[in-house]
């Protein structure tokens, strides 16, 4: 059984507490903080997000202790690992005290800020007891995991053409609106892009060069990017990621990928489920294995801890890399230049 400490009940951290309530046995959460004295006690009721809430906004959290302080939930000996779902500001100073606590660390994405701050991350967790993670959820959602399984196994051929994207209604829902100032969240481009740029990362690997167009709205973040990565001669890789889509739109992610004998679709927002197109076939929908990828990423990351191994599916310094490039990409937005990586 690991001994959960969770900090920050919001939009994710609620979603979080959910996943572990499912794990039955593996893990229960025994402490949990928020500022907000009405979030700590189970009152949900003013958590927001793009994503509903199954499970009601009022929780009986029982012999859960409560934590105004984060430091004081550091210092409580009966917790094994911490969960940081606070505002990505806080991700560096949280998971840097967390590892030298001795704690298991799963963390938010994006990892940080800058990548100065992924580096004392990923120091802080070469010297660390306990095992690190940042909580790359699209590297666990279900038909992200049958593309990328259709990559490596080249079951249609070779990945010719990628195409991800990641488009949303600017959020309002954010604790005191953090979100809105990119000196807090790194705007759309490391707070909703970042999730393809690590898978894309994880498919395709690290591009050589990238070219990207974008642009700044909201607080002067980067709210719309259009990235093409260089990735060699026989590969178009395109990603593109926005939150400026006005209040009806809601949220979609999808991808479309080009292999040399099908192609494959998916689109959330549209219903349908993923599909495989083939010449002189009719188009399948294959059965898509898996659990819900928030549960698939915990598992996970439990499983390593039990097992005192480091995470593979998602490592640290991929993390890390995966802040880099998006700032690469912004470099190259607000540059207009091809920037080399
Ligand atoms: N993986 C995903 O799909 C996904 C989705 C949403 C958010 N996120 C990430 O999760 C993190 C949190 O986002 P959110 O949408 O849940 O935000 P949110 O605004 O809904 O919730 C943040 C919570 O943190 C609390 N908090 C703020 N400062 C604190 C402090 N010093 N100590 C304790 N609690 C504090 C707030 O009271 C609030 O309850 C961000 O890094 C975001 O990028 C990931």
């Amino acid at each position: 059984m690991i001994r959960v400490g969770l900090i920050g009940a919001g939009f994710i951290g609620r979603n979080h507490f959910n996943q572990y309530e499912k794990l039955g046995a593996r893990a229960r959460v025994v402490a949990l903080c928020d500022l907000e004295p009405d979030r700590r006690a189970g009152d949900w009721s003013k958590v927001g997000g793009n994503v509903a809430d199954t499970q009601g906004t009022k929780r009986d959290l029982g012999n859960i202790r409560q934590y105004a302080d984060w430091k004081e939930l550091l210092a409580d000996p009966e917790v094994d690992m911490v969960d940081l779902c606070i505002p990505t500001y806080l991700h560096a100073e949280m998971a840097i005290a967390a590892l030298k606590a001795g704690k298991h660390v799963l963390c938010e994405k994006p990892m940080a800020l800058t990548v100065e701050d992924c580096d004392r991350m990923l120091e802080a967790a070469r010297d660390a007891k306990g095992k690190f993670m940042v909580a790359q959820v699209i590297r666990f959602w279900p038909e992200c995991v049958y593309l990328r399984n259709c990559i490596t196994d080249q079951r249609y051929g070779a990945l010719k053409a990628l195409h991800l994207r990641r488009q949303a209604s600017t959020p309002d829902y954010s604790w005191r609106s953090w979100i809105l100032d990119p000196r807090n969240s790194g705007g759309a481009l490391l707070d909703l892009h970042v999730h393809d740029v690590d898978w894309a990362i994880q498919l395709v690997g690290m591009p050589q060069a990238i070219t990207a167009q974008g642009y700044q709205r909201t607080g002067g973040g980067i709210d719309r990017v259009t990235a093409l990565w260089h990735c060699g001669p026989d590969r178009v890789v395109q990603l593109e990621g926005y939150w400026d889509m006005p209040a009806g739109f809601g949220f979609n992610m999808g991808f479309t990928a080009v292999f040399e004998k099908a192609a494959i679709v998916f689109d959330l927002a549209s219903g349908k489920p993923l599909t495989v197109f083939r010449n002189g076939a009719a188009p399948e929908t294959p059965k898509i294995e898996g659990e819900d990828g928030y549960y698939a990423e915990i598992e996970y990351f439990l499983s390593c801890a039990e097992k005192n191994e480091n995470p593979q599916i998602s490592t640290p310094q991929e993390s890390r890399n995966a802040v880099a490039v998006a700032l690469a990409e912004k470099q190259s937005i607000l540059t207009g230049q091809t920037v080399r990586l």
